[in-house]
């Protein structure tokens, strides 16, 4: 039985592209049954298109309440038919009923190793704190954010020349290949 995965995403989406790229490869051997994009026009959605996938642009800005906008989160998944919820840079924080309705079945990834620098800057804030090593965590979602519990972590070593490109890029490259795994085997353990 084939397995799907849902992608909610806001932002540029490399990440996304990644596991587009893996399915395509057949190094995720399941199928990416839903794209939700809570911003119209973001590089997620236009890469959702260009792929012909199932696509849910879910704006939140008009839903009076976090958990009316998690309510359309679900209804749309439940329409596609998703095993498994990767976050890939989707910057809505869940209400405690969705991740709890999802439980062990949602996973974020996150560009630090947690639970280092959690929160939206990571990679900023490893910069500021001087430190010598980061990485990139992929974690199950539970109702604080950040702090699940942990299933694959890749280190990355900080240079003393490292600007926010240069270390985003290589936190970028050890992403694109940890999700997928991750996305893989969680799909395999499922079947
Ligand atoms: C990634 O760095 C991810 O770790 C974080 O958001 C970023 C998303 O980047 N949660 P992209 O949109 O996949 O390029």
């Amino acid at each position: 039985m084939t397995r799907r995965f849902a992608v909610f995403a806001s932002g540029s989406g490399t990440n996304l592209q990644a596991l587009i790229d893996a399915v395509d490869a057949g190094r995720i051997r399941g199928a990416m049954g839903l794209v939700l994009t809570n911003r119209p026009g973001s590089g997620a959605q236009t890469r959702a298109e260009r792929h012909a996938i199932p696509l849910a642009v879910i704006d939140h800005t008009p839903f009076a309440s976090r958990s009316a906008f998690d309510a359309a989160l679900a209804e749309a998944v439940e329409a596609h038919d998703i095993d498994l919820i990767v976050l890939a840079g989707f910057m809505r924080i869940l209400t405690p009923t969705f991740v709890q309705r999802y439980a062990g079945r949602i996973v974020n990834i996150h560009p630090s190793l947690l639970p280092a620098f959690k929160g939206k800057d990571a990679i900023g804030d490893a910069l500021s704190a001087g430190v010598s090593e980061t990485g990139v965590t992929v974690h199950f979602v539970n109702e604080d954010v950040d702090s699940g519990a942990i299933i694959a972590q890749q280190p990355i070593a900080i240079r003393s020349d490292d600007t926010r490109e240069t270390l985003l890029e290589r936190v970028h490259a050890v992403e694109h290949r940890l999700l997928p795994e991750v996305v893989d085997r969680l799909l395999q353990a499922l079947s």
